[in-house]
């Protein structure tokens, strides 16, 4: 069992996802995006902040990469375990992330959709370290920069756990 303090409550996270929309909806006046969430931990965001965009035109697609734990981190080398169904050809991308840590998932991530010719690729998370970061990511959207601690909820697991609280929270014994 982990002690945790929350960092970011629910009330929040909502008011500040329905800012993101906002933004979200000015930029992309008139063009229909494909929103692509990278499972799993970009689960909740993506549903609370696809509603909050509210727009019938959006689609929702999902790519999952493989995680080989540290290795993989360091070296910033993912695999697509689930690929996005649809071609990305012509079309507004806007990948749906729950954090970016070192930035080395989305820079990985962001070679490997580019070749597929989207009309735009842009990035929007919830959360950001910025200290943690190995290699910078164009992150165009941004719910809230915090500190570099061990954050789950909301999508963010530990060991699997935790992804299903409302709140975001820091483990204050890992
Ligand atoms: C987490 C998170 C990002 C990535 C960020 O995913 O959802 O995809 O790590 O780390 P980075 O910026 O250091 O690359 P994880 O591999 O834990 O999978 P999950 O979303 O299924 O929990």
């Amino acid at each position: 069992m982990h002690q945790t303090e929350v960092l970011i409550s629910s009330e929040k996270l909502q008011t500040r996802i329905q800012e993101l929309a906002e933004e979200v909806r000015k930029d992309y006046e008139g063009k229909s995006l494909m929103l692509v969430g990278i499972l799993k931990g970009s689960i909740h965001f993506l549903s609370d902040f696809a509603r909050a965009l509210g727009r019938e035109e959006d689609e929702l697609e999902f790519i999952q990469v493989s995680s080989y734990g540290a290795a993989t981190k360091s070296s910033g080398v993912v695999q697509i375990r689930k690929d996005i169904d649809q071609s990305l050809e012509g079309r507004h991308v806007l990948l749906v992330e729950d954090i970016v840590d070192t930035g080395l998932t989305l820079s990985h991530l962001l070679e490997l959709l580019s070749v597929r010719r989207p009309e735009s690729l842009e990035i929007v998370t919830l959360l950001s370290k910025p200290e943690a970061r190995k290699t910078q990511v164009p992150v165009k959207y941004v719910g809230f920069d915090i500190p570099n601690q061990f954050v789950i909820g909301y999508g963010l697991d530990a060991a699997e756990k935790y992804r299903n609280l409302a709140d975001i929270r820091v483990v204050t014994n890992p």
